[in-house]
């Protein structure tokens, strides 16, 4: 017998994680979301998964481009991870007043983050209401800092010496 829902998801944010912002060009348009379901997959060739939920917006978008990037959020960032996850309802074009290069790809990498992964989709799998996309990474930028942690609907980071 599956869990109900509400232990599922109660069970699940006793789990903490990173936050990245899966951004990709779709139809002349930047877009992008906030996703914690990053994980590494592969080094030979260098893969990483994220996991896009059917319902969000961009799910059809990067089953479509074939390209998109991930950006690894730094502590001062949690603001950019509300943003990408449709938190803050004032802003309606999520890429408004941010800084932006374009990767090889095409896919546009947010300034000041930890690391951007420019990638190529290697793989799809379908998992549920989920869809797991699998990326190859063709470039990656990399700045020093400490990372965004997120857990049971907080943002934070390290504390520091423990
Ligand atoms: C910390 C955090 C992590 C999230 N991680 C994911 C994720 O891994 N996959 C996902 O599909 N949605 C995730 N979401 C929800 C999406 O960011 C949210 O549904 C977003 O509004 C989708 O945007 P879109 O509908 O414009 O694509 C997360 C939200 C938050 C706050």
């Amino acid at each position: 017998m599956a869990i109900d829902a509400a232990l599922f998801r109660q069970s699940l944010s006793q789990w903490a994680s990173g936050v990245t912002v899966v951004t990709l060009a779709h139809g002349g348009e930047y877009h992008g979301m906030t996703a914690s379901s990053f994980s590494s997959v592969s080094l030979t060739p260098p893969l990483i998964l994220v996991c896009i939920a059917h319902h969000a917006a961009t799910h059809a978008r990067l089953m479509e481009t074939g390209a998109f990037a991930v950006n690894i959020l730094a502590e001062h960032q949690a603001d950019l991870g509300k943003r990408f996850a449709g938190m803050m309802p004032d802003i309606t074009d999520r890429f408004a007043d941010l800084t932006i290069t374009t990767a090889e790809t095409g896919s546009p990498l947010l300034d000041g983050v930890l690391a951007a992964l420019d990638c190529r989709t290697h793989q799809t799998v379908e998992a549920g209401d989920h869809t797991i996309l699998i990326g190859e990474i063709v470039a990656a930028h990399v700045n020093p800092g400490e990372p965004l942690i997120y857990s049971n609907r907080r943002w934070g980071g390290f504390r520091q010496g423990e």
